[in-house]
């Protein structure tokens, strides 16, 4: 298979303009609407070949973004199976989701500059990164917090099963309810952070997020560099370093990174790949991340599978190689995020043999199972979502 070609003609036929935005859809018939990290990783791939259309990409995503500075993470531009998504009032969820934007606002412009878009954006790229810094850390600890396990990105993830009271074999509907009766206590309390920090159901400081979050705010301030706008850079420096040392403060156990949840901040201890994702923004050192890597990402009793990186330990309770019918699922599967997360954190250390096995179980899993949503660590079939964007990533991932 000409997985490049391939990967380009799925783009394009995923992708839809309504109003005169343009955007790209995850799958056409699982997910008919624009997701916020999905867009992104669009966004990053399309930079690389067709920067006009990543560049609509960002735009269309931002259209919507709140008074407030939030940008939802998922924008429903056509009508369809909305009681699936129930996230949301008028035409988009209320809800965000990792905020990836700066970066792949930088990735755009670092591979085809383009006076103004940059300057197009900046304003509310600079507002959403306050949102997250200021109104989603109302006790000032600098992590950012989430309200909903699909803000994490990895909406079923057993790493939230504690704060839901989630049993380790609960099925994909019985979650999606958890998730839904969320979202109904967050609009009863108008999703008032400082209240919901306090007394809600599900506060969570997540270690995905709060990387995301660092890398992104030093993407953020070359980008305000650029634009010689002094204050938006400082800003942004300020934040990425406060928010990495307080994830060391908070979030690191000795070993590795783990979240935490409630106003106490418990650890929450399903042992997840999310350990494996602070690699992405270097908040490892060089012998933390040695360790982790020899001793824990290619351990074929917890997460190294033939077919890749397990997005949860083979030994949790809760693991389960198959997704739900045919949803996805984030017990046990394989995801390209998380390998494209993974394989630029062990670029970014020099373990460059290590980033290659990625890569080739990235290929491997396409070559066997096509353009799916998540894939069987065990025997490397699809599950979930047909023609799904996030295979496309592997543009992305050159040796
Ligand atoms: C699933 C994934 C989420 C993604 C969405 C659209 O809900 O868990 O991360 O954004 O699908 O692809």
């Amino acid at each position: 298979m000409d997985i490049p070609a391939e990967a380009k003609k799925l783009l394009e036929a995923n992708r839809r303009t309504t109003d005169g935005h343009q955007y790209t859809v995850p799958s056409i018939e699982h997910y008919p609407y624009q997701w916020l990290w999905d867009s992104c990783f669009h966004a990053i791939i399309l930079a690389q070949y067709e920067p006009e259309a990543a560049r609509a990409e960002l735009q269309s995503l931002l259209s919507r973004q709140f008074d407030d500075g939030m940008v939802p993470h998922i924008i429903y531009w056509q009508p369809g199976p909305l009681h699936f998504f129930r996230w949301g009032v008028e035409g988009t969820s209320s809800l965000t989701q990792p905020p990836m934007i700066a970066y792949a606002a930088w990735e755009i412009h670092r591979r085809a500059s383009e006076q103004g878009f940059l300057e197009s954006i900046y304003e509310q790229l600079l507002a959403y990164y306050k949102f997250l810094v200021e109104k989603r850390d109302p006790q000032g600890e600098h992590l950012a917090g989430i309200i909903n396990p699909d803000e994490s990105g990895e909406d079923n993830s057993p790493r939230f099963d504690e704060p839901l009271s989630a049993p380790p074999d609960i099925g994909y509907l019985a979650h999606h309810n958890l998730r839904e009766k969320l979202v109904d206590e967050n609009t009863a309390n108008n999703f008032d952070v400082k209240w919901l920090s306090e007394h809600g159901t599900f506060w969570v400081k997540d270690v995905l997020f709060n990387t995301v979050l660092v890398e992104n705010l030093r993407a953020l301030s070359h980008i305000a560099s650029i634009l010689e706008h002094e204050e938006g850079e400082q800003f942004a420096n300020r934040y990425a370093e406060l928010i990495a040392s307080a994830m060391r403060k908070k979030l690191f156990d000795g070993r590795a990174f783990r979240s935490v949840y409630g106003i106490e901040d418990r650890p929450l201890r399903a042992n997840t790949w999310v350990k494996f994702a602070p690699l992405f923004a270097g908040l490892y050192s060089d012998e933390e991340a040695r360790r982790l890597v020899k001793e824990e990402l290619f351990d074929e009793t917890t997460f190294w599978s033939s077919f890749g990186m397990r997005t949860t330990s083979k030994r949790e309770a809760a693991y389960r190689a198959e997704g739900f019918a045919d949803h996805f699922s984030w017990r046990g599967p394989v995801w390209m995020v998380p390998h494209w997360f993974v394989y630029h954190g062990l670029q970014r250390y020099g373990f460059t043999d290590e980033a290659a096995r990625i890569r080739e179980k990235c290929v491997a899993l396409i070559e066997h199972s096509g353009f799916r949503e998540c894939f069987n660590p065990e025997t490397g079939e699809g599950e979930g979502a047909q023609g799904f964007t996030w295979g496309a990533l592997i543009l992305d991932m050159n040796p």
